[in-house]
């Protein structure tokens, strides 16, 4: 979740590696910092953001050739500059060092080290890792060889970059378990947590692998491997051009990334439905070469995600069991990998996240895989994430880089991608004709002007969202598939604007949370015109009855009136199965809208961050 660059160039490496922390800011927050290699170690650091950062380093002309720098999310020790990386490293502090993830073994390495008269100053993970380095490199003397006997002994997750004084002519980079990639120039060479912070040098990136250790130069630069060695072996890797633009992690003619992502999705949705418009039917070959032959061994699903991607995968099990009447169970990650569920080998494990590197999903499937589960599948937005390579099967959402911390694009493809497996589920199990697999593939090529049309409604959410600013808690309320979608936009509210937002199934209300309701409760209720709306029209009446100030999201036909304490939003068509990707849009801008209006940090919400690297 800490973002990472690391440069060695041809040229002065400052403006790289503070812009390339600007583009990873949203990773983390909580300090920034950077070390130049010129003649000394050179270190600026700051518990403020970068640009604050960027402002230090050109007061105090720092320049170099080679460096390294980071963006934090803490996790060991507060917030604070002396935890704040790059961390140096040795009594001497002739390392300095940058790392993303967590160092299990902290404690008992740090007992020893200390014991060796290492002497610490931060609370961090971090710096245990650099006195190890330090200390193999008193016997070795050679600093990759010291990074590898150091990472041979840690437990955990990192991606570390190194720096040394004596040579300043190179840099070390190390992963395992977080991510990392180099990126290769004519100028330089370099190292980052993502893609996005190179592009301003380079396209050409390689990917390092688990136990990957990588040694950079100006002009050259080598991998090995210690999964096998402690020393490492020689490994190829390879070197490819990222698809990835700039105009992609670029802000435009937008205010926030958020705002930008929320209006990209009829673009985002209609890049990750081409494949099927170009196949005009539903294969399971989009979800990989061998998905057919594991469908038809499939006899239920699991699905495993964190935050938003476990509300879409809670919208997926109502359409699974729907659609293709396969039994369908969705857990959230950090609780199924600590209990002791019973696999049935032939249910599917569905791992669902947009960057593909949470932790606690990743170590989920692991463990499903443990349990006895045959096959998994990733939906995820990152191609070269650590799902994508751990699964079976794979599909990738095509919503392009999302850098708001509140999910919004990711969401609403990981909808579209669910929607595809239950219908392709459907076909297999013989549940549709092949007249209603071509109506359903009409809906999904109708479905980004759909939402075109949805996002239209904006100057009615603004208004909205005046009337939510000063309140301290929403009640959001949802029925079947919807449900969820109450979910998520409680979720998005009480990420971004802070106000207490909770979602109830409607019909749940009167068994708790209407002891809440009163003049100062604002209750969001998604209302389409699907089975339930006459059951939901009814718990809508019960909080109005209380003096709940009503916020109602309907369809454009819907029955349901605008009355004191009653307001409404029509959509402007009425999406039938697709109504939950449709219904997201508006909570969406009540999110951001409120946020706005706040004046908090929409992007950048306070203590949150984007990837979850850690547990
Ligand atoms: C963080 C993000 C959320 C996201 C969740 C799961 O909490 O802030 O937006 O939903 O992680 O992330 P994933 O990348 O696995 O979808």
């Amino acid at each position: 979740m800490c973002g990472i660059v690391g440069a060695v160039a041809k040229d002065n490496i400052v403006p790289v590696l503070l812009e390339g922390l600007l583009r990873l800011e949203y990773r983390g927050y909580d300090s920034a910092g950077i070390v130049v290699a010129n003649g000394k170690l050179h270190r600026v650091r700051t518990t403020e953001r970068v640009a604050e950062l960027a402002k230090l380093v050109s007061i105090e002309k720092t320049e170099g050739l080679t460096g390294i720098a980071h963006t934090r999310w803490a996790t060991h020790g507060v917030p604070c500059e002396r935890n704040a990386h790059p961390h140096f490293a040795g009594n001497d502090k002739k390392i300095a060092v940058v790392h993303n993830g967590i160092i299990e073994n902290h404690e008992v390495i740090r007992r020893r080290l200390q014991e060796a008269g290492f002497e610490f100053l931060s609370d961090t993970d971090t710096e245990v890792i650099g006195h190890l380095i330090s200390l193999h490199l008193e016997i070795t003397r050679d600093l990759r060889e010291a990074v590898c006997l150091a990472a041979a002994e840690l437990q955990g997750a990192y991606a570390i970059v190194v720096i040394e004084e004596e040579r300043p002519d190179r840099i070390i980079a190390a992963r395992n378990g977080a991510p990392l990639l180099l990126g290769l120039s004519k100028n330089g060479n370099y190292a980052a947590s993502d893609a996005s912070a190179l592009l301003q040098v380079t396209r050409r990136m390689v990917y390092l692998e688990e136990g990957d250790v990588a040694e950079l130069t100006s002009s050259n630069y080598h991998v090995i491997n210690i999964t096998k060695n402690k020393l490492g072996e020689k490994v190829r890797r390879v070197e490819l051009e990222t698809d990835l633009t700039r105009e992609a992690v670029e802000l435009g003619p937008y205010a926030h990334f958020m705002q930008k992502e929320i209006f990209e999705q009829p673009v985002a949705i209609a890049n990750t439905l081409e494949m099927v418009f170009n196949a005009h039917s539903l294969s399971p070959r989009l979800f990989g070469s061998e998905a057919e032959s594991v469908f038809q061994k499939t006899s239920g699903i699991l699905i495993l995600a964190c935050g938003t991607s476990y509300h879409a995968g809670l919208v997926a099990m109502h359409w699974l069991e729907a659609i293709s009447g396969l039994p369908c169970s969705v857990e959230i990650a950090s609780e199924y990998r600590y209990r002791e569920p019973i696999a049935n080998p032939d249910t599917l494990v569905v791992g669902i996240s947009q960057s593909g590197e949470t932790a606690d999903t990743l170590a989920a499937l692991k463990y499903a895989k443990s349990r006895g589960h045959r096959y998994s599948l990733a939906i995820c937005n990152v191609p070269e994430s650590a799902l994508m390579r751990q699964t079976d099967l794979r599909f990738l959402t095509r919503a392009g880089p999302e850098i708001g911390v509140a999910s919004t694009k990711a969401f609403t493809t990981q909808l579209v991608a669910l929607m595809l497996l239950a219908a392709v589920f459907a076909k297999l199990r013989k549940k549709i004709s092949e007249k209603l697999e071509q109506k359903l593939i009409d809906g999904l090529r109708h479905l980004p002007i759909a939402m075109q049309l949805a996002l239209q409604i904006e100057p009615q959410i603004i208004e909205w969202a005046k009337n939510f600013s000063h309140k301290r808690h929403a009640l959001f309320l949802g029925r079947g598939v919807h449900y969820p979608i109450a979910m998520e936009g409680a979720l998005k509210l009480k990420e971004i604007s802070y106000i207490h937002a909770e979602a109830y199934a409607a019909g749940e209300l009167k068994h708790g949370p209407l002891a809440l309701v009163d003049k100062e409760m604002p209750v969001v209720a998604i209302a389409p015109n699907d089975s339930l709306q006459e059951k939901l029209k009814s718990n809508l009446q019960e909080v109005r009855a209380r003096g709940g100030e009503l916020y109602v999201i309907a369809d454009a036909d819907s029955s349901i009136q605008e009355s004191e304490g009653v307001h409404i939003i029509r959509l402007a068509e009425h999406a039938g199965m697709f109504s939950p990707i449709l219904h997201t849009i508006p909570l969406q801008l009540l999110a951001y809208h409120v946020a706005l209006q706040k004046g908090t940090d929409v992007d950048k919400p306070r203590n949150l961050a984007k990837a979850v690297t850690v547990e």
